[in-house]
């Protein structure tokens, strides 16, 4: 990963499946806009082509090095064309799932086919630009399942009970190796998950 200097700030929200990421990062960006913060709402895979292309190569069940590819494909083309943009103007970024969706989930996802490493899938990033903060949600797996199945009628084959457990395994593996990297509990409230969210990166941020 690059470290690279911007005027704005680069927050992204990780975690397994069902965390509760998706509803923490909206809450999150209207936060800090209270705050008087400029932000970016964002989401991987994204909105471009590359993104769809992403999940074509789900459904298609491509290899776990193949798909990691693309992930980090249109995770450059993210911050080409929308990410770096934002934070040289000023803005706060806040990026639904981001590079260490692609760290935890595809070395889970190796036992199925042909290896790839977690080395491996760093090279395919080595050109991605390194977050000021990763908050990683983290959840017992079997309560992010059910939040997933009480929101989905199809439960995907992504979201299996001994996939997430080493998904979870591997982003505490992370944190516990990338200062950036901070564990928040995602348990309890939506407000209360909103409360520890916003006290730690206010804090970070300076605002
Ligand atoms: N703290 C919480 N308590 C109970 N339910 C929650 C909580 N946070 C989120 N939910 C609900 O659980 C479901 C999953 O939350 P959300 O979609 O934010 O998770 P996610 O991490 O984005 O999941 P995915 O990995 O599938 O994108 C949603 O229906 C959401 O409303
Ligand atoms: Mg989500």
């Amino acid at each position: 990963m690059r470290d690279l200097e911007f005027a704005g700030d680069f927050v992204a929200i990780e975690g397994c499946d069902g965390a509760g990421k998706t509803v923490q990062a909206k809450r999150l960006a209207d936060n800090l806009r209270d705050r008087g913060k400029d932000v970016l709402e964002t989401q991987e895979p994204t909105d471009f082509r590359c993104g769809k292309a992403v999940y074509d190569a789900i459904e298609n069940d491509l290899s776990p090095e193949a798909a990691g590819m693309q992930f980090a494909a249109d995770r450059l083309q993210h911050l080409e064309r929308r990410i770096e943009p934002a934070l040289s103007k000023g803005k706060t970024v806040v990026c639904d799932r981001y590079v260490h969706s692609s760290l935890a989930y595809q070395p889970a996802l190796q036992h199925r086919t042909r290896e790839v490493d977690l080395e491996r899938v760093h090279q395919f990033n080595r050109e991605i630009t390194r977050p000021d903060l990763t908050v990683l949600l983290d959840i017992n797996p079997a309560t992010g399942l059910r939040r997933v199945r009480e929101r989905d009628e199809e439960v995907e084959e992504y979201e299996g009970m001994d996939l997430q457990r080493q998904v979870r395994h591997n982003y505490l593996r992370l944190a516990g190796s990338e200062t950036e990297v901070v564990i928040v509990d995602g348990s309890g409230s939506r407000d209360e998950v909103e409360n520890r969210v916003l006290d730690l990166v206010a804090g970070e941020l300076g605002c």
